[in-house]
C-alpha cells in the first residue's frame, strides 16, 4: 500500500544490530515487514542504542543511515545511562508492566525509582522524536509497553502530531490493572495517542473498561473510540503475524534431509521416532515449567513412548533481571531431572538448546517437528505458533497451542490445550502423536491457509491504512 506520510517509528529494541562496526538487520517479523516501508517512505526509526556502555553520552543520540549497502532511512540511536536502563527497561518495563499485563501478580515488583526513570526515558524518546518532525505530514508509530506515556510528552510540544501506539502484549482487565499505582498516568499517556492498536478484541475491551472506570472517559464501544478531555482516541485490534512466504521458503530448503539425519545421528534419535518442539525466550509467561511437568507425566504415564518421542526445547536467555534469571536455573534443573529419570542408554527425552538460533534454522526445525507445543500461561500473540504453521510445508505436524495465547483466538486447526491441566495436556499429547495423517493434514491445511492470508505484510498495511484516517 502506498503510504505517503513520513513515518517516525519508535521502539525500545533497535531494528539493526551495530556490533563492532558491522551493521546487520535484526531477525523478526516486525523488522522484516517495516524495513521496506521505512525504505520507501524515507522515514526514521528511533530506538535505544543497545549493546554498548554509553554512560557519558546518556540522553544524546546518534544517527546511522541504513541499510549500509544502499542507505534509505535513518536509525536514531538514543543513549541511556546505566541507571536509566536499569530502572526504565529492567525495572518498570520488565519487573512491573510485563508481569502486570500478563497477570502474574506474584512476580510484580515496583520501586519508585523505576517509575521516575520510566517517565524520564519516555520524555527522552519524545524529545528525540519531536526533533525529527519537519512537517505536518509526519506520523509517529510507537511500539509496545516500554513507551506507554511517550505520546503525552510528544503532544506537549506538538499537539497536532498524529501518534499511534501498538501494544504487543495483553492489556489486563481492570481488576488486575488497578494494582498499578500509576494507573491514571499510564492511561492518560496512552490516550494522548490518536490510535491504539491491540492484538485482540478482548485486550481492546479491557483497555476501554480501564479508561472508563479509572478516568471516567466516554466510550464508544461500537465505533471503538474513547473520548477524554476533548481528545478522541481510536482503539482497534490488529493481530500481528509472520512473513509466511519467507518461512515456507526456508523450510523448503534442499538441506532438510541432511539436517534431519544430522539431528537423528548426533542426538541418538531412532529413525522412526517422533519429534516435539518448543521455541521460547526463557520467560515465565511461556509456561516452560508447566511444559516440563507435562513431559514428566507423559513419559511416566506412557512409558512406551520412551525413545519413540523426543522433545527439542530451544530456549533463549532473555532480560538479565529477576525473576527471569532464576527461572532459567529452574528450567535447567528440571530438564536435568527429567532426563535422568526417563532417559535410557544414549537417549534423552528432552534435548535442550539454550541459545538463540537464526530463523532459517528455526524454519527447518519447525518443518521436521511432528508436534509443536506452546504452553504460555498468557501471551499477546505468540509468533512461534504462526512460524511453525508457515514452515509445515508437508502439512503433517500438529500444533498444540495454549488457549491463553492470542494466536489461539485466531488460528483454525490448532489443538487447544490448557497448560494448567497437566494430566489433560499429557493425554492430548499422546493422542496427537497417534492422530491419523489425514486428520493432521486437514487441520494443518486450514491453519496454513489462514496464516498465508493474514501475514505480517497485511498487518502492517492494515495499521498504516488506519493511521491514514487519523
Ligand atoms: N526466535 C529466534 N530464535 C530463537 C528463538 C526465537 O529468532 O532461537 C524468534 C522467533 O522466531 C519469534 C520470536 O523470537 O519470531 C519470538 O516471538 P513470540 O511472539 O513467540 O514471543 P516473544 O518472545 O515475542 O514473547
Ligand atoms: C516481547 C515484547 C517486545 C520485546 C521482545 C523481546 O515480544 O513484546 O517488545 O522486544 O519480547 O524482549 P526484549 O526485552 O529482549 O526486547
Amino acid at each position: 500500500m502506498p503510504f505517503k506520510r513520513r513515518l517516525i517509528l519508535v521502539s525500545n529494541r533497535e531494528p539493526y544490530s551495530f556490533k563492532k562496526g558491522k551493521v546487520e538487520l535484526s531477525a523478526g517479523g516486525l523488522v522484516t515487514a517495516l524495513d521496506p516501508v521505512m525504505q520507501r517512505t524515507r522515514g526514521i526509526w528511533v530506538a535505544w542504542g543497545s549493546g554498548e556502555k554509553e554512560r557519558d553520552r546518556a540522553g544524546k543520540a546518534e544517527k546511522v543511515r541504513v541499510p549500509p549497502q544502499k542507505p534509505a532511512y535513518t536509525v536514531k540511536r538514543v543513549w541511556l545511562s546505566h541507571k536509566q536502563l536499569e530502572n526504565y527497561y529492567h525495572g518498570y518495563s520488565n519487573r512491573f508492566l510485563w508481569p502486570l499485563c500478563h497477570i502474574v501478580l506474584d512476580r510484580v515488583y515496583l520501586k519508585r525509582a523505576y517509575w521516575n526513570d520510566y517517565k524520564k526515558v519516555n520524555r527522552i524518546f519524545a524529545d528525540a522524536i519531536v526533533e525529527e518532525v519537519r512537517s505536518k505530514k509526519a506520523v509517529v508509530w510507537l511500539q509496545d509497553y516500554h513507551l506507554a506515556v511517550c505520546a503525552r510528552y510528544i503532544k506537549e510540544k506538538k499537539p497536532w502530531l498524529a501518534t499511534t501506539i501498538f501494544w504487543h502484549i495483553p492489556w489486563p482487565p481492570y481488576d488486575v490493572f488497578r494494582v498499578c499505582p500509576q494507573r491514571r498516568e499510564i492511561l492518560e499517556g496512552m490516550l494522548a495517542n490518536d490510535l491504539i492498536g491491540f492484538q485482540l478484541d478482548s485486550f481492546s475491551r479491557h483497555f476501554m473498561d480501564c479508561a472508563s472506570i479509572e478516568l471516567g472517559a466516554d466510550i464508544g464501544l461500537r465505533e471503538g473510540v474513547i473520548y477524554y478531555k476533548g481528545h478522541v482516541t481510536k482503539v482497534r485490534d490488529f493481530p500481528i503475524s509472520v512473513n509466511f512466504n519467507w518461512f515456507e521458503k526456508c523450510a523448503l530448503s534442499k538441506r532438510i534431509k541432511k539436517f534431519l539425519e544430522g539431528i537423528r545421528k548426533t542426538r541418538n534419535l531412532p529413525a522412526d521416532g517422533k519429534i516435539g518442539l518448543g521455541v521460547d525466550r526463557l520467560d515465565y509467561t511461556k509456561g516452560l515449567m508447566k511444559r516440563l511437568e507435562i513431559m514428566d507425566l507423559f513419559f511416566s504415564k506412557y512409558p512406551r513412548f520412551r525413545k519413540k518421542f523426543t522433545f527439542i526445547q530451544v530456549a533463549v536467555p532473555t532480560r538479565k533481571v529477576e525473576p527471569f534469571l532464576s527461572y532459567r536455573n529452574r528450567v535447567e534443573k528440571r530438564i536435568d531431572y527429567i532426563n535422568r529419570k526417563h532417559g535410557r542408554q544414549e537417549w534423552v527425552p528432552i534435548i535442550y538448546i539454550e541459545t538463540k538460533l537464526d530463523q532459517k534454522k528455526l524454519a527447518m526445525l519447525y518443518r521436521i517437528a511432528d508436534i509443536a507445543l506452546i504452553s504460555s500461561v498468557y501471551d499477546g500473540m505468540n509468533l512461534v505458533a504462526k512460524e511453525f504453521i508457515a514452515s509445515q510445508v508437508d502439512e503433517d505436524g500438529v500444533l498444540l497451542l495454549s488457549e491463553f495465547a492470542g494466536a489461539a483466538e485466531e488460528i483454525p486447526g490448532a489443538t487447544l490445550i490448557n497448560p494448567y491441566d497437566i494430566e489433560g495436556c499429557a493425554d492430548i499429547l499422546r493422542s496427537a502423536l497417534e492422530r491419523p495423517l489425514e486428520d493432521r493434514r486437514h487441520d494443518m491445511h486450514m491453519a496454513r491457509n489462514f496464516v498465508r492470508g493474514n501475514d505480517i505484510f497485511k498487518w502492517v498495511d492494515n495499521i498504516l491504512a488506519e493511521m491514514e484516517t487519523i
